[in-house]
């Protein structure tokens, strides 16, 4: 079982935090990482240290006030930032320190100037170096989505010799295609000498919209710890969302994964997050938008009413959600009148039903979204004009326990 486990690997308060003004404070950072322990992540990135005073405090700060979760901080594959990721890490339980170095060739020629020979050089000694201060070291290739399999194979088995303990496979720039990172993923377990040693991980990013299924393709292929953050925010078109890969693995038991989440604090986790980054989340965004569960269309609502699993997947219940919402619109159907009748105390027969819906259509034309006091509203006009008129059957619109 496991070699089965999927380890959780949130940086939120990393990668998800490089977006541009999403700015958090040490207290909020702190908030949130208690959530997340919460949550039951296993790693928490918890910053970048050397990169400015407030963030070396916020990952001396989250060292001190989560216990369970691994703390990792990132450096670039300089002495320095490997020192000042470690003194932020001294209080951690388990401190982990994340460094790296591009490795495609876009990456060393125009960005590092350099070689293939020279940067692996530098991997091995980033590595090597961290060893000093902490046992568990993760390396990053970064763009490692385009760098060549076999240059990448070579560098991750120079590092393993150097004793990392976690191989992290970025896609960087959200540039493959899910049968490629996984592909890749394979062909570096099949390839690099040692790498039972190591965990391999995915880091994806979502510019083609494929973030959530390239890190699915690589734990297919033998990763074992995805990167990932809370609403899936990040760099430009962000990072894996959590909260995806989470209930893809939990709804697709045949892929015979696991992993520690305790997903009826995912919602609740999604709002703080939101709310202290001032990042909204788009509506239609999976598992967490409002409208993952709202249900607007009629023939989609009538199902949704017989039995909820005829259009829903997941129980919202099950990720923190109260309950689905039967949405009210011109789209909608008799069956969804009559249930939200029902749920603010009228039961309505057929034919008052009928009067109602004709009402409710002439509004719902008009409204983008017909609410509980507006129905109230259109149930009262009908019965009021079902009576003057002394049309049969409405004169009697009854109140739950009324007439
Ligand atoms: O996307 C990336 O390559 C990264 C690394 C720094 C891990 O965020
Ligand atoms: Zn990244």
């Amino acid at each position: 079982m496991a070699d089965k486990q999927v380890f959780i690997f949130d940086t939120t308060l990393r990668d998800g935090e490089q977006v541009p003004g999403c700015k958090l404070n040490t207290g909020q950072k702190v908030e949130i990482a208690r959530q997340l322990e919460r949550l039951g992540v296993d790693i928490i990135e918890a910053g970048f240290p050397v990169s400015s005073p407030g963030d070396f405090q916020s990952v001396e700060a989250i060292c001190q006030a989560v216990s369970a979760p691994t703390v990792c901080g990132l450096s670039r594959a300089v002495e320095k930032d490997i020192e000042v990721a470690a003194r932020a890490l001294r209080k951690a339980r388990r401190p982990r320190i994340h460094t790296g170095i591009g490795t495609s060739d876009s990456h060393i020629m125009y960005k590092l100037r350099s070689t293939r020979e020279k940067i692996l050089e530098r991997a091995v000694a980033a590595v090597a170096y961290a060893k000093r201060f902490v046992e568990d070291v993760e390396f990053y290739a970064e763009d490692a989505g385009r760098t060549s399999n076999e240059y990448l194979a070579r560098v991750l088995e120079a590092v393993i010799k150097a004793g990392a303990t976690v191989l992290n496979i970025p896609d960087t720039t959200g540039y493959c295609l899910p049968d490629e990172y996984g592909a890749k993923i394979r062909y570096l377990r099949e390839n690099v000498k040692g790498i039972d040693k190591a965990i391999l991980s995915t880091h994806c990013h979502n510019d083609l919209g494929l973030a959530t299924a390239n890190s699915i393709a690589g734990v297919q292929n033998g990763a074992r710890q995805i990167e990932c953050t809370i609403n899936g925010i990040g760099e430009r078109a962000g990072n894996t969302s959590l909260e995806e890969v989470v209930m893809i693995m939990r709804q697709h038991s045949d892929l015979g994964l696991f992993n520690n989440i305790n997903t009826r604090l995912i919602y609740p986790t999604s709002r703080l997050v939101s709310e202290r980054m001032g990042m909204p989340v788009q509506p239609n965004k999976a598992i967490v938008g409002a409208n993952a569960f709202a249900h607007s269309s009629g023939i989609h609502q009538d199902g949704v009413i017989k039995r909820r699993d005829t259009y829903e997947i997941i129980d919202p219940l099950e990720v923190g959600v109260d309950h689905s919402k039967i949405v009210l619109t011109a789209r909608s159907g008799r069956a969804a009148i009559a249930y939200r009748a029902k749920n603010i105390g009228h039961n309505l027969t057929k034919n008052e039903l009928d009067v109602v819906y004709a009402h409710f259509l002439e509004v719902a034309d008009r409204k983008k979204e017909v609410e509980d006091a507006d129905l109230k509203q259109i149930i009262s006009q009908a019965v009021d004009k079902a009576v003057g008129e002394n049309l049969p059957g409405l004169q009697r619109v009854s109140t739950t326990g009324k007439t």
